[in-house]
């Protein structure tokens, strides 16, 4: 399975914050946003990984996250020149995923909760058409909002409903198969000119081949897309890590684990960063594994 992460947009709810830099490359509290959407397709046991994002973000991505063979992965990069929308990302990644299945990821979203890596094996050994990741949420007609049945699948999608039909919100991670680049390519814009995500979505609602996988109530989805959620992440990140006393989403820790990399190169890693908390724990999680 191939990975893409849209790391794009304009970020303007997070000006001026983003007036120089990409929302992405802003701190949730110990590192830098884009670990988090990474970390979810490192888990999904994926290694192959395009992060498209626009022209003047690319440099910065490329000096945080290279080509990825640190940590195990190969990290190639493409350009969105405008914000079309999501479904562009599937026009843009269409070499990169050939004929594989694929997950695309948001580069703003922060998902967490245990057994996750469960779920995303069990979601991508099934797939066929598309499987979205649903979310309760207590303001759903903010959202894109799924109805499933008793088995999974989904039965209705509606953005922003007045009279949501559930209050499963729809979120930034998608796994399809490869013939939604085919579904993407005859997409009309909608009228804020861009390719929605959400028309894929329907199209395969339409072949009946859409399910709906619902991450549970025990589990935290965030979207750091404004200040305020921006620093609600933050704020959820330190309390986990404080407390537990492990780091979420540290990629070269999942590397490791995963068996990407060797106890050897994620201390290197860590010497890297040794003035950091961060690099203190790579130094400790490799001597634990050597
Ligand atoms: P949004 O939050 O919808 O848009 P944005 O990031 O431009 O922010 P704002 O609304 O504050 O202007 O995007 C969600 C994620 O998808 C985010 O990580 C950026 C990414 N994205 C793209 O890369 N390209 C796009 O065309 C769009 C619409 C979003």
């Amino acid at each position: 399975m191939k990975g893409i992460l849209l790391a794009g947009g304009s970020g303007t709810r997070l000006y001026p914050s983003t007036l120089a830099t990409s929302k992405q490359l802003l701190a949730v509290y110990d590192k830098p946003l884009v670990y988090h959407p990474l970390s979810v397709l490192m888990l999904a046991g994926i290694r192959e990984i395009l992060v498209i994002s626009t022209p003047s973000s690319i440099p910065a991505l490329q000096s945080l996250l290279g080509d990825g063979s640190h940590l195990g992965l190969t990290i190639t990069y493409a350009e969105q020149q405008a914000p079309r929308g999501i479904a562009e990302a599937l026009i843009i990644g269409e070499k990169h995923i050939g004929n594989d299945p694929f997950a695309l990821i948001l580069g703003d979203n922060v998902f967490h909760g245990a057994g996750f890596p469960r779920i995303l094996r069990a979601a991508r050994d099934g797939l066929d058409g598309c499987a979205l990741f649903g979310y309760p949420v207590s303001d759903p007609e903010r959202y894109g909002i799924g109805e499933t049945d008793a088995e999974g699948n989904l039965v209705s999608l509606e953005e922003k409903p007045v009279n949501p039909r559930s209050s499963n919100a729809i979120t930034g991670l998608y796994f399809y198969s490869p013939d939604a680049v085919e579904i993407a390519r005859q997409l009309t814009p909608s009228e804020r000119g861009e390719l929605e995500i959400t028309d894929v979505n329907l199209a395969y609602l339409k072949q009946g081949r859409a399910r709906l996988i619902r991450l549970g109530r025990g589990f935290t989805w965030l979207d750091a897309g404004t200040h305020d959620s921006l620093l609600a992440a933050s704020q959820y990140v330190h309390v986990i890590e404080t407390r537990q006393g492990v780091r979420v989403a540290c990629v070269e820790e999942i590397a490791l684990r995963m068996g990407y990399i060797d106890a050897e190169n994620c201390h290197r890693l860590g010497t890297r960063m040794q003035n950091s908390e961060y690099g203190q724990y790579l130094i400790q999680v490799a001597q634990m594994a050597a």
